[in-house]
C-alpha cells in the first residue's frame, strides 16, 4: 500500500530559523508588535502603501539572511523517500518564506503566498522579487500596473484551494506542524481530515487552539520532533507498508 501524507506547516516550523511567529508568545509575536489591520489588509495597502511595503521589505531582508532548519530538511527527505516508495507528500504551507524549497522540497503549496514574489495590480503577473519593493515600482510585464507583495492578506481568499482539497481527499495521514490553529481555512483542515477518516497528528511547541481535533500530538521544538517523526515514517516505509 502506498502512502500519501498531507503535511500542513505554519510559522512554528520556521521559528528556529529566526523568522518570527505571529501569535504564540505573550507580547512577542509579530501581531503583538504590529497591527495586522494596518499592515496586512488590502485596505491598509490602498491607504498607506509605503508603510505596508516597508514592513514586508524588512521581513524579506530578514528571510534572505535566514536558513532552513532540521525540520525543513527532514520534510524534504520525507518527500523523496515517499516518492521512491511510490507514495506522495502534499506539503501545504501557510508560510510565505522559501525555507522549504531551500531545504530541497520539490513541491510546496503556498496557500498564503510568497514573500519573494510581487504581483501586478493591473495584469496580475507574478514576478520573482527578492529586493525591496518601492511603491513607485511598475510591473516589468505590462509597465502600467503598480506592484504589491504576492501575499494573501486578511480578508482575501487563500491560493490553491481546489488543489489543497483534492490533496486532502487523497491523503491517508494528516500532520499539522507549528501552527496555532487560529486562522481559517487552514485551521479547519484537521477537522476535514478527521471527517474523512484520516488519522491526524499535531506537532507543535504546545497545544494549538484546535488541539482537541487531533488523534495524537507530539510537543516540542520542530527541529527535534519532526526529524524523529520522519525517521519513524521512513523506517515504516522500509517495504512494510
Ligand atoms: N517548534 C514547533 N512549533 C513552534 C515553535 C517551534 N520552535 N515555535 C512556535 N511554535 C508554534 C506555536 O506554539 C504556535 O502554535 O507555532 C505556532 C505559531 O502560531 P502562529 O504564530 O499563529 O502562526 P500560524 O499558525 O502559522 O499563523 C497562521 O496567520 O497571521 C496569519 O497569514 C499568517 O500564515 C499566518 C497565519
Amino acid at each position: 500500500m502506498t502512502r500519501h501524507i498531507f503535511v500542513l506547516t505554519g510559522a512554528g516550523v520556521s521559528a528556529e530559523s529566526g523568522l518570527g511567529t505571529f501569535r504564540d508568545k505573550a507580547g512577542e509575536g509579530i501581531w503583538a508588535q504590529f497591527d495586522p489591520m494596518k499592515l496586512a489588509t488590502p485596505e491598509a495597502f490602498a491607504h498607506d502603501p509605503e508603510t505596508v511595503l516597508a514592513f514586508y521589505d524588512a521581513r524579506r531582508r530578514n528571510l534572505l539572511s535566514a536558513a532552513p532548519n532540521a525540520a525543513h530538511t527532514a520534510l524534504a527527505r520525507l518527500e523523496a523517500t515517499l516518492a521512491s516508495a511510490g507514495g506522495e507528500l502534499s506539503l501545504v504551507t501557510q508560510n510565505i518564506d522559501d525555507l522549504h524549497e531551500r531545504a530541497g522540497s520539490q513541491r510546496v503549496i503556498h496557500m498564503h503566498g510568497e514573500l519573494l514574489k510581487a504581483r501586478c495590480l493591473n495584469c496580475e503577473c507574478v514576478h520573482l522579487w527578492p529586493e525591496d519593493l518601492p511603491a513607485s515600482e511598475s510591473c516589468p510585464a505590462c509597465r502600467t500596473g503598480g506592484l504589491r507583495p504576492h501575499i494573501v492578506w486578511f480578508g482575501e481568499m487563500p491560493f490553491h484551494k481546489d488543489e489543497i482539497e483534492q490533496a486532502l481527499a487523497r491523503a491517508d495521514f494528516f500532520v499539522a506542524i507549528g501552527t496555532s490553529g487560529a486562522v481559517y481555512p487552514a485551521a479547519g483542515f484537521a477537522a476535514e481530515a478527521r471527517a474523512l477518516g484520516i488519522p491526524t497528528l499535531e506537532i507543535n511547541l504546545k497545544a494549538a487552539d484546535n488541539a482537541v481535533i487531533f488523534d495524537a500530538a507530539r510537543y516540542g521544538p520542530a527541529s527535534v520532533i519532526v526529524p524523529a517523526w520522519v525517521e519513524e515514517v521512513t523506517v515504516g516505509l522500509g517495504g512494510k507498508i
